[in-house]
């Protein structure tokens, strides 16, 4: 599939994505919302891959946001509708992926960026990372997701602090808020990625898959996660992971997980 807006790079079991308008410091336009949406569905077909990274091209952000020009002159039923297409679309498509998503902070990560990487399922920055959610600096409130997902990753406090004042957070601080899981130098970011999906990749990814629900599920109040997870650890019984994990511990070597 061809792309405009995004570049799409797979290796052995990783894939890559990077959000590639650097001139608009990578903002989130309909069509590149569209295209992720079509890159996501993608991989997560592709059964070599295990893992995913997302991160932004340049060295200045990962994604400075929705577009400002796209929405600015949209009426009430248009922002409804941007706001829950999106959603929809993207981010909480990449939520329930049934493949780790990681997102690679590499600068900026405002408004719809910082919505996109805590879209995802757990977040590394480089030390030059800003993030924010500016939206009620323009009139409007986060609307892809950022008004429930920051509170769960930072608190509710901070979270009101953050989206009131509209400031942004450097990476040393949104380290210490538990909005990002490391922070590292800028040229290192992609690198240290890339050995955690590894670490992820060596596991079994239907386990995976049904860790990513279960955990996902605590946050959902119209269904009791600790259901989801005796389902999902019941359903690890029928597979073949779980024959291959176990029987490599016993056998004191290596698991090679089949992946179902
Ligand atoms: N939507 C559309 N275009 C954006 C954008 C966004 N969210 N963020 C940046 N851009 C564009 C700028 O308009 C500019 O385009 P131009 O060169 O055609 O004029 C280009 O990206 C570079 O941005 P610029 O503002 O010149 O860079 P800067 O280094 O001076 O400032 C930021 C960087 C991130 C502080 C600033 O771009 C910014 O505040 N962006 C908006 C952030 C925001 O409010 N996001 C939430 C949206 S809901």
């Amino acid at each position: 599939m061809k792309y405009e807006n995004i570049l799409v790079n797979i290796e052995g079991q990783l894939a890559q994505i990077t959000i590639n308008r650097p001139n608009k410091l990578n903002a989130l336009n309909k069509d590149t919302i569209q295209e992720l949406h079509g890159a996501f569905t993608q991989l997560e077909k592709n059964k070599k891959v295990r893992a995913i990274i997302i991160t932004g091209s340049g060295e200045k952000a990962f994604v400075a946001g929705a577009d400002i020009a796209e929405f600015a002159n949209f009426s009430v039923k248009q922002g409804k509708k941007l706001a829950a297409k999106g959603q929809e679309l993207l981010f909480n498509f990449i939520e329930n992926l049934s493949k780790p998503v990681i997102a690679a902070i590499n600068g900026f990560a405002l408004g719809g960026g910082l919505e996109l990487a805590m879209a995802c399922h757990f977040r590394v920055a480089s030390t030059n990372a800003k993030m924010g959610l500016p939206e009620v600096s323009l009139g409007v409130i986060p609307g892809y997701g950022g008004t429930q997902r920051l509170p769960q990753l930072v608190g509710r406090g901070r979270a009101m602090e953050m989206i009131m004042t509209a400031g942004m957070i450097d990476a040393a601080k949104a380290l210490e808020y538990g909005l990002v899981n490391h922070v590292v130098p800028q040229d290192e970011l992609l690198g240290h990625c890339t050995q955690l999906a590894g670490k992820i990749s060596n596991n079994s990814p239907v386990a995976i898959s049904y860790a990513i629900k279960a955990i996902n599920d605590c946050f959902n109040t119209s269904v009791n996660g600790y259901d989801t997870e005796i389902d999902g650890f019941g359903k690890c019984f029928g597979t073949s992971d779980f024959k291959e994990g176990t029987s490599a511990f016993l056998d004191k070597r290596k698991a090679h997980f089949p992946g179902k």
